[in-house]
């Protein structure tokens, strides 16, 4: 089994990481070129986004072919490369699995376009009228969630993008198909596999319309999920590799299961309820400022609930579907620095895997585009759409994509201060906010004080201690809405984790122990031995991680 409980995973949307050709495009050999940035983080292992063969309608999630790369991300060669010399630094890489559909443009599609009846078991087709969906469900990105066919007068089924048709994982074939793939990428020396929405796999048996939603209680945590995925791990021989699904609106229990090593399924899961409570009633397309109330509760509930059970959590603020987390929950405007970091002493030190999303390191912010046509993501095209179709102005569907776009996360890695923020020397696929100019790579090395030194001891910390690592957890303050606070234990050593999630100063009410700080966002704080004490003042977003004397 390899070590994922010290270990932090670092994310890389490869579209905007570095290109290494000039065209604009991030690419296989641009990540290559970056390794010794990568391993300068004390990162174990890099997620890597898809680069597989794709009309890159959903930025490769839409997988025309898994075993190839796509050209717009270089050869096989470049892949292997990229593997030899992660593995040369100690990095293990892990593929982006996307199982839950293909393309349309996959050759199993068009086989099963052209009525061959092998690959359309498949997928999910269903008889019907083409005025009539077989069910009400919506597409994750707008819209319902079947197309009709009309030369096999039939609909086929797709949770996402109308060009991303859902597989049937029902039929073993489909099953021992996607074992091929795990095992073809395996071969090559990676290390471990990120599965794309992966509790979505086993759908019901009789499809139904939802009533009181958009249909996802009918497939989310499905009734052969569990089953699926223990067949798949055993058939590939992938139990000692370190794996994480992405549980879409998932529940603990669920997420208990998939993580307890007994039930051999996956090492960890992300979930995404804790990025959820800036959703007005749960709709993300509707506004609210963010609720730390539900955030405390939603992260003490997972944290102690995964521990009681022995499950493991990937923690996590930012991916490439989610804003930048200092916009987010911090202040990117006047309290930048000190706001990602305490975000980052918050997630980092919890009990499960961290992840870092590139340019998470660094501080980087919203894109924080005025026109709809800066757009390229899919979902928010899409959404711009509705928003006008449902009667909101531009400005106010501006303002909503503005705060949840997934173009957020995606604009490029920010490597220095000049033209396209050193990504690129022709020009990006996305624009790149101006504040490239002071929030990048080359700046950042050069401050000791800066985001990404902060990251540097962070992950360091969790190398050094068997506690950060895999100690047990405790929260405090619980109904102090202001302050986020835990400790980490076993019986040898202690440490604790205060955090000020305001713009003001809080007032700390609980008398405590005698504790040396080893690390805090506020530099005058940094003496080697001085301890906070009862009435003691967090000064605003400080962030401070104490050990017990
Ligand atoms: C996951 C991916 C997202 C993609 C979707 C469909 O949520 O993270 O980027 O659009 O699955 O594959």
């Amino acid at each position: 089994m390899q070590n994922f409980k010290n270990s932090t995973v670092y994310q890389i949307y490869t579209k905007s990481f570095m290109d290494s050709d000039g065209d604009g495009l991030g690419d296989l050999s641009g990540v290559t070129m970056k390794l010794d940035y990568i391993k300068s983080l004390g990162v174990d292992y890099i997620w890597l986004t898809p680069f597989f063969v794709s009309p890159m309608n959903d930025n490769g999630y839409d997988v025309a072919d898994y075993l190839s790369v796509d050209p717009a991300f270089g050869t096989m060669a470049d892949a292997e490369r990229l593997i030899q010399e992660a593995e040369e630094r100690g990095i293990g890489l892990m593929f982006d699995m996307v199982f839950n559909h293909t393309s349309t443009e996959h050759e199993w599609f068009q086989r099963a376009m052209n009525g061959e009846e092998k690959y359309m078991n498949y997928y999910i087709f269903r008889d019907g009228e083409p005025e009539e969906p077989p069910t009400s469900w919506e597409s994750k990105f707008g819209g319902n969630a079947w197309e009709y066919v009309p030369h096999l007068k039939k609909w086929y089924l797709h949770l996402f993008d109308v060009t991303q048709a859902d597989l049937n994982w029902d039929n073993p074939e489909v099953r021992d198909e996607l074992k091929k793939v795990i095992l073809f990428w395996k071969e090559k020396g990676i290390k471990g596999f990120r599965f794309d929405v992966v509790n979505l796999i086993s759908k019901p048996e009789q499809f139904e319309n939802d009533e009181t939603g958009d249909g996802r209680r009918f497939y989310t945590d499905g009734p052969h999920v569990h089953e699926y995925l223990q067949e798949l791990v055993r058939d590939t021989g992938i139990a000692d590799m370190v794996t994480v699904g992405e549980m879409s609106s998932t529940s603990l229990d669920n997420c208990i299961r998939y993580s307890n090593p007994d039930e051999q399924e996956l090492s960890m899961v992300f979930s995404f309820h804790h990025l959820k409570v800036d959703y007005k009633d749960g709709q993300k397309w509707e506004l609210k400022a963010p609720d730390y109330r539900e955030l405390k509760q939603l992260l003490e509930t997972w944290q102690l609930g995964m521990q009681e059970a022995n499950g493991w959590n990937a923690v996590f603020w930012c991916n490439h579907d989610q804003p930048r987390i200092v916009s987010r929950f911090g202040d990117d405007k006047n309290y930048w620095k000190e706001s990602a970091k305490m975000l980052a002493t918050m997630i980092q030190l919890l009990r499960g895997t961290p992840y870092v999303f590139q340019g998470e390191e660094l501080g980087m912010t919203n894109a924080y585009y005025q026109d709809i046509s800066e757009y390229r993501d899919v979902e928010s095209t899409n959404y711009y759409e509705i928003m006008l179709r449902q009667g909101k102005t531009k400005e106010e569907a501006l303002k909503i994509l503005a705060a949840r776009s997934r173009d957020n996360g995606r604009t490029p890695m920010q490597w220095n201060g000049e033209k396209e923020a050193g990504f690129t020397t022709g020009k990006a696929w996305i624009g790149i906010p101006d504040n490239h100019a002071h929030i990048n790579v080359q700046s950042e090395e050069a401050d000791e004080d800066s985001i990404l030194a902060y990251y540097q001891k962070l992950i360091a910390l969790r190398k050094e201690s068997t506690v950060i690592a895999d100690g047990q957890i405790e929260f405090m303050y619980q109904d102090c809405l202001d302050v986020f606070a835990y400790r980490r234990f076993d019986e040898r050593e202690e440490y604790l984790i205060l955090t000020n999630l305001t713009d003001k100063e809080v007032r700390l009410e609980q008398e405590m122990d005698q504790y040396a700080v080893v690390l805090g966002n506020y530099a005058a704080k940094e003496a080697p031995v001085t301890n906070m004490r009862c009435g003691d003042m967090l000064r605003p977003y400080e962030a401070v991680v104490l050990k017990k004397l």
